[in-house]
């Protein structure tokens, strides 16, 4: 275990290096936040000024990030904290921490190489290992058909004990267990202009084959990171909204601040996310990814050190005006 964080920090440090080398400012977003559309469950906070309103702790600073690319800064990263109340698996824990970044003025291309170059220097550094960039590609199509997997493990055919692949033109669309339409990556992600014409379709199978301008970063057959050049145009994320069946006022409500900077011009932008834990754990080879976190959840996502989560007293719930059902 002390090997395991001493290498985590060793790995940060890298990063925060790198990142600095490059330009990009390290900026913290709130905890303390509102419901953000990864796709997960929320953790939720209760107000005691606004008695029956919550916080939600961010299931990732997506929506901070691109407020910050119309505010300016043309490169952003963050070791960020994300929270996501989800069925847990081996490489899932209800908190964990992403490398989160941005840029402004991007294609596909600079973000491919900006990673490509952050993992050879974060590999020479904390690990005295040398990469071979650039990684090799493949399309979430050809991987579907090659291997029927997304995430395919290329260590055989690559013979390297760290096999990168990137998996590019994921679907923008997917279908979720209710059969209901549902973003692939997430609401702000561009499609593929040349597929623009069959979000007029009515069949569900055009839409389903749209392609997206999103990416994964596999490692080992391990889902590392992802990301996606976004829509910056109101016009064209209103439309991604219709479809999804979020209207203008419920978009207003949930994500009208996003909408509003975007009107004020916003630059073209795409960003990605590591999973930091998941890398340590691959790095580590360990069998789970609470073996590379200090004071991890069990998997019942419970802190059995501190015996958190914990029933409050009285007083606290009163100040909350929150009264317990049977
Ligand atoms: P995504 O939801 O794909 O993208 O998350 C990015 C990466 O975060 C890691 N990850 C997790 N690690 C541990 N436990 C979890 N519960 C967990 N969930 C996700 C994975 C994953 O690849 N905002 C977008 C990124 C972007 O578009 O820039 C996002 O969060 O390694």
């Amino acid at each position: 275990m002390f090997n395991n964080l001493l290498l985590r920090h060793k790995i940060i440090k890298s990063m925060r290096d790198f990142f600095d080398s490059q330009d990009f400012l390290e900026i913290e977003t709130p905890i303390l936040s509102k419901s953000t559309p990864e796709g997960a469950r929320d953790y939720l906070v209760p107000s005691r000024k606004f008695n029956g309103s919550f916080f939600a702790l961010p299931q990732s600073p997506q929506l901070y990030k691109q407020l910050l690319m119309v505010s300016g800064f043309d490169k952003y990263f963050q070791i960020a904290r994300c929270f996501r109340d989800e069925d847990l698996r081996g490489d899932r824990q209800p908190e964990f921490t992403q490398l989160d970044l941005e840029m402004s003025f991007v294609e596909e291309e600079d973000v491919y190489s900006l990673l490509e170059k952050t993992m050879q220097f974060v590999f020479k550094n904390a690990l005295n290992e040398d990469l071979k960039i650039p990684f090799p590609r493949i399309t979430y199509s050809k991987a579907m058909e090659k291997y029927k997997t997304d995430k395919p493990d290329t260590r055989k055919e690559t013979k390297l004990k760290n096999s990168f692949l990137w998996v590019t033109d994921f679907p923008l669309f997917e279908l979720n267990d209710e059969k209901e339409i549902v973003p692939c990556h997430h609401p702000f992600t561009q499609f593929n202009k040349e597929d623009e014409k069959k979000l007029e379709s009515k069949n569900k199978k055009d839409l389903l084959s749209i392609r997206s301008r999103s990416y994964d970063l596999v490692l080992n057959g391990t889902e590392l990171g992802s990301g996606s050049i976004r829509i910056h145009n109101p016009k064209t994320q209103q439309k991604i909204f219709d479809f999804l069946g979020i209207n203008e006022k419920q978009a207003k409500q949930k994500f009208g601040f996003l909408l509003e900077a975007f009107q004020y011009g916003a630059p073209p932008h795409g960003g990605f996310a590591i999973g930091l834990d998941r890398l340590i754990m691959i790095l580590t080879e360990s069998n789970s990814i609470r073996e590379v976190i200090a004071f991890p959840k069990n998997k019942n996502a419970m802190g059995l050190l501190e015996e958190a989560p914990s029933k409050v007293s009285e007083k606290q719930l009163d100040e909350l005006n929150i009264k317990l059902k049977k």
